[in-house]
């Protein structure tokens, strides 16, 4: 069955000084997510925001909160971020190891959020293995993370292909966020291979008109999705 993409915007790229005059254009325009990024200046060279934000954001809208965690230390803080309203946290498999990955899978789930794990664009698909079936959504980054505004990596679509190979030959339907470069350019060929979540930065909240450019994104990703879903070679194989 055919489902419409999601978009996340991310508002890294948003008006800090006007945050929630930006977060209910976002919502107004059909955001499906609000994507918050979180940084710590130790995962990734820079720091950004925190719980006080996503306890602001939580006050001012109904869009579910996707919060990604680029932090050294996602367990010490989930129950910080949980509590301040986070819908859905997403953690780095980078920083955790062997067990810690699927542990801190049941905290979140065990606090009634939804769980995603992160890739960075060099970590091997294959450390998904071991949780695949717990999870709710995978991100797959597509810029090296810390900073909006990069360029898509190319290619980066294929590792979407392989989480979405995957996660079929495992009997798992996790939703596939692809976070990083993507605008009109880069949306379809992610959607082509499987995505199911954008997030975008730039490209909707430092635009003029946010909810037209998701408007447009959105319906360039779906002509694509669909098109792969049918065969059509405009959207390549699924
Ligand atoms: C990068 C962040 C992204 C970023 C996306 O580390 O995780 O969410 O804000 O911004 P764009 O879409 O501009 O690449
Ligand atoms: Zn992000």
């Amino acid at each position: 069955m055919f489902e419409p993409i999601v978009i996340a915007p991310s508002i890294l790229s948003a008006d800090f000084m006007d945050l929630g005059r930006d977060v209910a254009v976002l919502e107004e325009g059909g955001a499906g997510l609000i994507h918050v990024d979180v940084m710590d200046g130790h995962f990734v060279p820079n720091l950004s925001m925190g719980v006080p934000v996503v306890k602001a954001l939580k006050r001012r809208t109904r869009v579910p909160l996707d919060v990604h965690l680029m932090i050294d230390n996602p367990a010490r803080e989930l129950p910080w971020f949980i509590d301040a309203g986070a819908d859905m946290l997403t953690v780095h498999a980078e920083v955790l190891y062997g067990d810690e990955l699927a542990s801190c899978v049941e905290s979140i789930h065990e606090a009634g959020v939804r769980a995603c794990v992160a890739l960075k664009p060099r970590t091997a698909v294959e450390v998904l293995a071991p949780v695949i079936g717990m999870l709710d959504m995978v991100l797959v980054m597509s810029v090296e993370p810390g900073f909006s505004g990069q360029s898509y990596i190319a290619g980066s679509e294929q590792r979407v292909a392989a989480v979405a190979a995957m996660a079929r030959q495992a009997g798992a339907a996790p939703l596939i966020q692809v976070d990083g470069g993507i605008g009109l350019q880069t949306a379809p060929l992610v959607a082509a291979a499987g995505a199911d979540v954008l997030v975008c930065g730039n490209a909707v909240c430092a635009q003029d008109d946010p909810a037209a450019a998701m408007a447009r994104i959105a319906a360039a990703a779906d002509r694509a999705r669909e098109a792969a879903l049918h065969g059509c070679p405009e959207g390549g194989a699924r």
